[in-house]
């Protein structure tokens, strides 16, 4: 089986639910063809308008983030079920930046997931190193300690609805990449661990794909690496041009 490969946009905190749709105005007209998975994750509010414009074209949906509780008392937070009724098909789940500045943990990443599954969500699973670490030779250690933790008790069958990003901190943001050669050894590793963790099936057909400073210039080169599957874009996405220069690459 060949994996698809899937170029994620994700907006943060950008963009109104008017800017959101201008973009995909002109996105949709680049976007026809592209054979890559494409899909927009923008901010909870522009959701329910995204929903509509996206209608018949080959962009799909997705949220940045989601609570683990189907339910209740928690102001302010968003359920998968809400995200599912807005149209979403996935949801990001463990970025950084939610592990950096919400404290979110793996323990807490893996409840997620397996809510986000329960409703039929497809989930974004993020890793990956801080600078540190890396620094210190701990890469390897960091990444396969969270893996192991947020795909806790998830079944086979349940794996088949996730994609793992690979996106080393300090890459993000930064406009530092990762070497396509860096990218790939660690893309290489999680896939041996996923075939520790599950199968040899499970490690061949799982998607990984990788974020950190992607853009337009380095995108074809890390795309055309055997193990990186697609691209999860944060600031290159924000232009309907350039995204969709990296969704062709
Ligand atoms: P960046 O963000 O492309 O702006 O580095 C990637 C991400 O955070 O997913």
């Amino acid at each position: 089986m060949t994996r698809r490969k899937l170029i994620a946009a994700n907006w943060k905190m950008n963009k109104t639910a008017q800017e959101s749709v201008s973009f995909v105005n002109e996105f949709r007209e680049l976007a026809k063809k592209i054979k890559n998975e494409i899909v927009i994750y923008p901010p909870f509010t522009s959701l329910p308008e995204l929903n509509k414009a996206i209608k018949n074209t080959n962009i799909l949906l997705g949220a940045q983030n989601m609570h683990q509780e189907e339910k209740g008392a928690f102001t302010g937070e968003v359920s998968a079920s809400m995200l599912k009724n807005s149209g979403c098909e996935y949801v990001i789940l463990g970025h950084s930046e939610r592990r950096a500045y919400f404290n979110e943990s793996d323990e807490l990443i893996n409840k997620k997931t397996k809510t986000a599954l329960k409703n039929n969500l497809r989930v974004i699973l993020c890793i990956g190193e801080t600078l540190q670490q890396r620094e210190s030779n701990q890469a390897m250690k960091t990444v396969e300690s969270q893996l192991k933790t947020c795909l806790k008790n998830i079944s086979n069958e349940e794996i088949k609805s996730i994609t793992i990003a690979y996106e080393p901190v300090w890459a993000i943001g930064t406009g530092k990449t990762a070497t396509p050669e860096q990218a790939e050894e660690m893309h290489k590793f999680i896939r041996q661990m996923l075939k520790k963790l599950f199968n040899e099936k499970v490690s061949r057909e799982t998607r990984i794909i990788y974020g950190g400073s992607v853009n337009e210039s380095n995108a074809k080169e890390l795309l055309s690496m055997e193990d990186i599957d697609g691209a999860l874009v944060g600031g290159a996405s924000l232009d309907a041009r350039s995204f969709a220069h990296i969704c062709s690459s």
